[in-house]
């Protein structure tokens, strides 16, 4: 700071136009007017204090909550793989699935609305990804507003897909779950969040990145085959999700 701009701000500060007839200087400090030091002191404490409470109100209005996913019921009614050899003498795996999902997602929030965009549910076994399906295309969303419940219902994942790298390890543990009756399978939904306060909106997300939303569902899945006639419980036990973070 030079030695106008300390003048200039002191004046403003005190609120004296003329406060240093023989120009500012710290060294004069203790003769400066006690009633200038005060008001100065009091605009000071009053400014942060203002704001300290401009942060917790802000805080309490806006305190989001992170959307819960839980996975509802699921079924799957084919899940098995054939070895195929291919010309080189190394087999390529064909794992062919049909997982139907109800997923749910709850937001808790009183005040915020919540759009999900590049809404996509994926799924993975050990580690290895076989499907996916987009909920939704680029242009649209799935709204959902301040303490409601999105119900995807069927969300279908079916198909075939060619799982490089299945080797030993993977088909004796595929082997032993299907021994066990159940398969550890993650599904994983991933999506672009956009915040709704009020008629504010916010990005989650930093557009034209690849930062998309993941969140994972650990499910155990037992293969239910469809028979008409006991019409079978899957057995399925609803599972939540992990922790959304996008708040965080
Ligand atoms: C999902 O919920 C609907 C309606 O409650 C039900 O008809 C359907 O069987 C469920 N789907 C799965 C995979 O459980
Ligand atoms: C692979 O498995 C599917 C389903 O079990 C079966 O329909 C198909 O014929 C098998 N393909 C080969 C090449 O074994
Ligand atoms: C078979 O192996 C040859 C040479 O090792 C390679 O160039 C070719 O891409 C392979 N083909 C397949 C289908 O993997
Ligand atoms: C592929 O298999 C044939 C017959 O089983 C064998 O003669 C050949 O050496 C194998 N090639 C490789 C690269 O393993
Ligand atoms: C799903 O969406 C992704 C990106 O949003 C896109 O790359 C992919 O082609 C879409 N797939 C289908 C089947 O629409
Ligand atoms: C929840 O959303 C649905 C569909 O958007 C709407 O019909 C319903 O009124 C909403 N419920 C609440 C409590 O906002
Ligand atoms: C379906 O259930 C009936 C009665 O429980 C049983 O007799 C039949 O074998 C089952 N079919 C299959 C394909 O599991
Ligand atoms: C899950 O879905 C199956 C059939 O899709 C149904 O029989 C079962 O009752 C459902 N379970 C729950 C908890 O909704």
């Amino acid at each position: 700071m030079n030695r106008f701009e300390a003048t200039s701000v002191a004046n403003v500060c005190c609120c004296f136009p003329k406060a240093f007839p023989e120009g500012f200087s710290w060294r004069t400090l203790d003769q400066w007017p006690v009633k200038c030091l005060l008001v100065c002191r009091a605009i000071i404490c009053h400014t942060l204090i203002w704001f300290g409470w401009f942060c917790i109100i802000c805080l309490l209005i806006f305190n989001p909550n992170e959307p819960r996913f839980t996975v509802t019921n699921a079924s799957l009614t084919q899940f098995n793989f054939n070895n195929t050899n291919t010309m080189n003498n190394s087999t390529s795996t064909t794992l062919h699935y049909n997982l139907a999902l109800n997923i749910t997602i709850r937001n808790p929030n009183r005040r915020i609305g919540m759009y999900y965009h590049r809404f996509q549910v994926s799924a993975t076994y050990r580690k290895k990804r076989f499907g996916f399906v987009n909920l939704t295309d680029s242009e649209s969303f799935i709204y959902q507003g301040h303490k409601n419940t999105t119900f995807l219902q069927n969300v279908v994942l079916q198909g075939q897909q060619q799982l490089l790298k299945f080797g030993q390890r993977d088909i004796s543990h595929f082997d032993k779950e299907t021994a066990a009756g159940a398969y550890g399978i993650s599904v994983q939904v991933s999506f672009r969040v956009k915040v709704r306060y009020g008629k504010l909106k916010a990005n989650f997300f930093t557009p034209g990145t690849n930062n998309y939303q993941r969140i994972d569902c650990k499910l155990k899945l037992p293969l239910s085959v469809t028979n008409e006639t006991s019409g079978s419980s899957s057995g399925f036990k609803a599972t939540t999700c992990d922790d959304a973070g996008i708040f965080s």
